[in-house]
């Protein structure tokens, strides 16, 4: 397979990327894309404090790349919508945050993940998060209902990132903002990650450049556009693939907003 440049490309890549994270979700695998197997290395990525209250099972199952609370300015009473919300980790600290009058959508297109995401939710006691199974390029999402957009690693696995970027600008509200962890690329990666599942599924084959990735969010009509390099591909845990060759990858935080004026999509 090459890039995913029709439709068949791209259901093949998502039908990848779902059963692997099914199957660390059900605990029948680990996974190179972060570090499932509740040690405390994606932990040590995370700069909020609530990270450590949490039961050490739940926030071990964090497959991400950074923590995308820690440029989101969370404000009591706010509606928040993760991306790609794996087992709920962030959604249990962004809720925390957004307190009872707040409300916290986790969208996830993995039913294994989704039945994690939701007894964790159970057993945490939360009312005022719930997981919704869809894909991030067709959001189950109202029109300008949101708040805030986070994501922890999970854009690159996209195979059509303008699509998850349309939808993310049409459900946030004029004024909205989004503060995302992703893996991007230090250049355009060789055919041979590209085209290769396992590195796609291991969030590295999908990193797009920062300038395409940039443009991609104002091609959507974000502003304010904001990218920082945040951990080097070791220190995120994503080294891990791709037989341990030197990745050209990093772990980025990445902050847009929405004009205010403008109701839905552009
Ligand atoms: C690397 S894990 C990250 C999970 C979570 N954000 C975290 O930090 O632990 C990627 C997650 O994104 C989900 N995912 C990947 N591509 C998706 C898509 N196109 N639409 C919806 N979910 C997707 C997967 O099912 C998986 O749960």
């Amino acid at each position: 397979m090459t890039s995913p440049s029709n439709a068949a490309d791209a259901a093949k890549l998502r039908a990848a990327v779902r059963t692997r994270y099914g199957a660390i979700a059900a605990g029948r695998s680990s996974s190179c894309c972060g570090t499932a197997s509740n040690t405390p290395a994606t932990v040590a990525l995370y700069e909020s404090p609530e990270v450590a209250d949490l039961p050490a099972d739940i926030a071990g199952l964090s497959l991400g790349c950074g923590d995308p609370l820690a440029l989101a300015s969370l404000e009591p009473g706010q509606t928040v919508l993760d991306l790609g919300s794996g087992a709920g980790l962030d959604c249990f600290l962004a809720a925390q945050r957004v307190g009872p009058g707040g409300h916290v959508i986790g969208v996830d297109m993995t039913p294994e993940m989704l039945d994690r995401a939701r007894a964790n939710a159970q057993r945490l006691g939360l009312s005022n998060v719930e997981f919704r199974m869809g894909e991030i390029e067709h959001l189950p999402v109202a029109d300008a209902s949101v708040d805030v957009i986070i994501s922890n690693c999970v854009i690159n696995l996209s195979p059509d990132k303008p699509a998850v970027f349309r939808e993310a600008f049409r459900v946030l509200k004029p004024g909205g903002r989004l503060s995302v962890s992703d893996v991007l690329a230090e250049h355009p990666l060789p055919e041979s990650l590209r085209a290769d599942l396992e590195s796609w599924g291991a969030c590295v084959g999908g990193a797009l450049p920062v300038a395409e990735y940039v443009a991609a969010l104002e091609a959507a009509g974000f502003v304010d556009i904001q990218v920082e390099r945040q951990f080097g591909a070791e220190e995120a845990g994503l080294d891990a693939c791709c037989g341990g060759e030197a990745l050209p990858v990093f772990s980025g935080r990445i902050t847009a907003r929405k004009p205010a004026g403008i109701a839905s999509g552009r």
